[in-house]
């Protein structure tokens, strides 16, 4: 067997949070069950390998890495280069493979949806005789992934719990029937499509919907970004009002992006597919709109939404807003405070607040 951690992981998110790592016990668990197969796969796939662990420790065997978001295209690329290995092939779960995956290894995603969107690519593009090892934290364990897997293999096995960490092995897929993969939310006699794994799955996020009761547009906003905009809606609703305003959208997940696609069209909308506003120039929008993140899978990351409303702050012409949701417990106002001159409340429940900061 390979030794494990042969490699210096890094995450490319910051956070002071030091219990928050690069890698987990259902990575290594992964790890070791590739390296215990007695035949090696002519063709090997990876999926939701989020700072690049496991492509660095597979990297001999020149996998394809399925990835959904430009931070972590951005994370494993910063890896392989600080570990002197070469570039990775990656494909998006949405994308057709080039070639008939043999074995997938699969770190389970919070998102249900995302599980079933990989499990539907997997069947499509795999031989008959294709294993999947999926892993996840035994924490993080629900009947549904059960269900989910059932819905695609004959063979579900769970192995026994490793440091708090368990696999899932599954083997004989069954007949590709294939699901849908585009689901739809109504809001405002609007049907908003998004993929599978794209936030709000099901149902408008309340935040959004309180977000989108109490937005303020005026007419001299005229150049807008929705930042983290994931299906789109809160630009779409914008330009229901005002049509002829340029648009920018913007989500770090390659899926969001697409779905907006769907969603917000016209020449003067124009989507991005990035994590970082240093793609904008200093000065260059009048408002900025956002509930932006701040769970990452299992995890709570707020320098994430801070270093965006940095970015936020630079790209606002003199005299620009931003306008913001957020959690109460956030506690986002005394952040703000220190970025723009003028922060007030415009309108707040039990659980929201919505600030309104003047450049
Ligand atoms: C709370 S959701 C809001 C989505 C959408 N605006 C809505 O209200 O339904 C946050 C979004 O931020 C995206 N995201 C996460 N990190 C990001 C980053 N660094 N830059 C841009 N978007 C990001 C996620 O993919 C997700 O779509």
């Amino acid at each position: 067997m390979l030794p494990l951690k042969k490699y210096n992981i890094k995450r490319y998110d910051l956070s002071e949070d030091k219990s928050l790592q690069a890698w987990s016990a259902a990575d290594e668990y992964l790890l070791e069950a590739f390296n215990d197969m007695e035949n090696k796969p002519n063709n090997l796939v990876i999926y939701h390998d989020r700072f690049g662990f496991l492509g660095s420790h597979l990297h001999q065997e020149g996998p394809t890495l399925i990835v959904t978001n430009k931070s972590q295209e951005k994370a494993i690329n910063s890896n392989l280069k600080a570990n002197y290995l070469g570039p990775l092939k990656f494909a998006n779960p949405i994308s057709s493979l080039e070639n008939q995956v043999d074995v997938a290894l699969l770190k389970t995603p919070k998102s249900l949806g995302l599980f079933q969107l990989y499990l539907e690519q997997i069947v499509q593009y795999s031989s008959d005789e294709v294993t999947v090892v999926c892993a996840f934290m035994t924490r993080h364990f629900s009947s549904n992934i059960l269900e989910i897997a059932n819905q695609y293999f004959e063979g579900v096995e769970q192995s026994k719990a490793v440091k708090k960490a368990r696999l899932l092995v599954l083997t004989k897929k069954k007949k590709a029937v294939q699901q849908k993969l585009i689901h739809s939310i109504t809001y405002n006699q609007m049907e908003y499509q998004q993929y599978l794994g794209v936030f709000s799955e099901g149902h408008i996020d309340y935040a959004t919907q309180f977000f989108l009761e109490n937005i303020e547009l005026e007419e001299k906003d005229q150049n807008i970004l929705d930042l983290a905009s994931g299906n789109g809606i809160i630009g779409n609703e914008i330009l229901k009002q005002q049509p002829d305003v340029e648009i920018h959208l913007m989500d770090d997940s390659f899926l969001a992006v697409e779905s907006a696609k769907l969603n917000v069209k016209g020449e003067n909308v124009h989507h991005h597919f990035n994590n970082e506003l240093s793609i904008f120039a200093d000065e260059t929008f009048d408002l900025i709109v956002s509930n932006p993140p701040f769970h990452f899978e299992h995890e709570i990351n707020i320098q994430v939404p801070l270093e965006l409303f940095k970015g936020c702050c630079r790209c606002l012409k003199a005299g620009g807003k931003f306008q913001v949701v957020a959690s109460r417990h956030l506690n986002f106002k005394t952040h703000l405070q220190r970025l723009f001159p003028q922060v007030e409340i415009i309108a707040e429940d039990k659980k929201f607040v919505i600030y309104r900061c003047m450049k």
